[in-house]
């Protein structure tokens, strides 16, 4: 999967100590063998996450985040593997050899790289045009709407003329193949066989990814009209729900707080009134891949949407897709004003921030929402009103948190704590109930897991213990696919005699979340002694070997062969295993 030989990332690891590239994100400390400071990946205010010199690891203990140095420049600067090996072969002045590709991987690069090119023309044609006198009228416009000359070029702010092939022909002059100009999404065939563009009298608003690439544009009337806004169609190099308008300027703010708006415009003026932490979503509804990018660069976000009925539903709508990826949320209503746009217009760049300062929790906001359901005049309705806030009260984990929002709903509403209250205690001794089984459910399957990531340490500690290991106990037999990947890894560390250790193994996983996971096995090892240990190998074993088979046999039990099966689970008990086995 990676285009890079083992040495090259041999190389870029060892050059690239963790403790120092963490340590550009993060204060560490140094504290005994490994190194503390707080985790960039949750919020946290005491420090839970680890940095190992000796293993070039790191593990958070609050959230579970873990890896190698590759690892974390994915998840931190949300980059791929290949790019971020780029970026840590920059940090060192590395010259990386030129990657190899397979012949569609070739073919797929070169064609996002002509829409790379295609978009840059592009957007440079449209700002021409803006500047001729074509432009003339959405200059007028923008000089309307009081967008800066400052904010039109940090946007790249365009004009598509009206001649209705023009981008086309100018692409053409640039020797673009229809094929690549139509895949751009830019221009179209009609059926009599001439090109027209998409887009045509109409202020161009580039869109531009994290790695600064133009992959889209949106195009607005000037003044009334329908449809208001037209945007490039999702291409090879665009895809809406994992870009975000202006995330390329807002990661820059390095603020790890993101503001999250509705409109192209609302993003400039926020972002020219000297917020330029504000993000838009690309005219799609906001997702859980949104979500995720913007964890990436937040932990939390401010939801500032138009203050009319749609604008409340996309917020309802946003908050438990943010909430789930982790991410604090607070919601703000623009009062007097439509929209943002239009609040600093009217009110200035001050007041706007005074706003921001005021956001509030989503909780309280969506409690407002609630409230406006119901006549809390009327007896019935303010009961039902409690068990609905009850309901909502009981999302919240921190209890400290939930008396603070309890308290504002009820100042709000006028309504007495104490019904609210035990509406909350009679929910919660429900799901308490529920956490209850899932707990139990959960310590089952810990002892079976317990025991695969018990041998995957073991095997790692001593290569005295790989060799008899291995003459037992088959990779597969782990049965879920994770385990058994890193099984296979350590297994062929040790045959091709490579030095086995955390280190080595990380190199060898290459998503995140796959190293995330076997981090979080690593640091639950426990050491043992050497008579404990083979005592320990022989039990685990077996417990792997007897789920192994007991699966086999649940799912072949109609099968000629189940009785074989049973005679192989039969044999694990007789099994034992020794050290002269190796
Ligand atoms: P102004 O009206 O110029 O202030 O634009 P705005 O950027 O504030 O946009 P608005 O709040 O009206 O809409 C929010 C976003 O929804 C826009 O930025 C577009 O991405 C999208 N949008 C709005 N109208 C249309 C439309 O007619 N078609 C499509 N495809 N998207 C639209
Ligand atoms: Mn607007």
């Amino acid at each position: 999967m990676s285009y890079y030989s083992d040495d090259v990332i041999d190389d870029i690891r060892s050059g690239n100590d963790i403790v120092d590239v963490v340590g550009e994100y993060v204060k560490l400390r140094r504290s005994g063998s490994s190194y503390v400071g707080l985790c960039p990946f949750h919020n946290e205010k005491t420090p839970s996450f680890h940095v190992h010199q000796d293993g070039q690891y790191y593990h958070c203990f609050g959230c579970g985040a873990g890896g190698n140095v590759i690892g974390f420049i994915m998840e931190r600067e949300n980059l791929s593997f290949v790019d971020s090996v780029k970026f840590l072969a920059d940090r060192i002045n590395y010259t990386l050899p030129e990657v190899s590709f397979s012949k569609d991987a070739q073919k797929k690069k070169e064609l996002k790289q002509k829409l790379y090119d295609i978009h840059k023309i592009a957007a440079r044609f449209y700002y021409d045009c803006l500047m001729s006198s074509e432009g003339r009228n959405a200059v007028e416009y923008l000089d309307k709407r009081e967008v800066t000359l400052g904010a039109r070029r940090k946007f790249g702010l365009g004009y598509s003329p009206i001649a209705k092939g023009a981008l086309y022909n100018k692409l053409r002059e640039e020797g673009f193949d229809d094929d690549a100009i139509i895949k751009s999404g830019l221009a179209y065939k009609r059926d009599d066989g001439t090109f027209y563009d998409k887009f045509f009298n109409r202020l161009m608003f580039p869109i531009i990814d994290v790695y600064g690439n133009i992959i889209g544009f949106g195009g607005r009337i000037l003044g009334e009209g329908q449809p208001k806004y037209l945007n490039s169609p999702e291409t090879d190099i665009f895809n809406k729900s994992r870009n975000l308008y202006n995330l390329n300027l807002a990661k820059q703010a390095r603020k790890r707080e993101l503001i999250l708006v509705e409109g192209y415009m609302d993003a400039i003026a926020i972002y020219q009134a000297g917020f330029k932490n504000v993000v838009a979503s690309l005219g799609t509804a906001f997702n859980e891949n949104h979500s995720r990018v913007m964890k990436a660069y937040a932990d939390s976000v401010i939801l500032l949407f138009d203050s009319d009925e749609a604008g409340v539903k996309a917020v309802l709508r946003a908050i438990p897709v943010l909430t789930g990826a982790g991410l604090k949320v607070k919601v703000l209503q623009v009062t007097d004003a439509k929209d943002p746009d239009e609040f600093i217009k009217k009110f200035g760049a001050a007041a706007f921030g005074e706003l921001l300062n005021n956001a509030k929790s989503h909780i309280i906001f969506r409690a407002e929402q609630i409230q406006k359901q119901y006549d809390l005049d009327n007896l019935e309705e303010r009961i039902d009103f409690s068990k609905d806030i009850a309901k909502l009260m009981s999302e919240v984990n921190n209890s400290i948190e939930a008396d603070a929002y309890l308290k504002e709903v009820s100042r709000i509403t006028d309504i007495d704590l104490s019904a609210i209250q035990s509406e909350i205690n009679k929910l919660n001794s429900g799901v308490t109930a529920v956490n209850n089984v899932n707990k139990r459910r959960n310590s089952n399957k810990k002892g079976i897991d317990g025991a695969r990531e018990d041998i995957i340490n073991i095997v790692m500690s001593d290569k005295r213990y790989y060799d008899i290991i291995s003459r037992h106990l088959e990779p597969k037999e782990l049965l879920e696919p994770f385990y058994i990947k890193v099984l296979e890894i350590i297994y062929s560390l040790y045959k091709n005699d490579k030095e086995v250790n955390t280190g080595t193994v990380l190199s060898c996983i290459e998503t995140p979340e796959e190293q995330s996971k076997f981090t979080a096995i690593f640091v639950k090892r426990v050491k043992f002694d050497t008579d404990e240990v083979i005592k320990a190998i022989n039990d685990i074993v077996k417990t792997i070997k007897t789920a192994y088979y007991d699966k086999l046999i649940s799912d072949n039990y109609t099968s000629p062969d189940v009785s074989k099966l049973i005679e192989s689970k039969r044999k694990v008990n007789n099994l034992y295993i020794s050290l002269s086995d190796g």
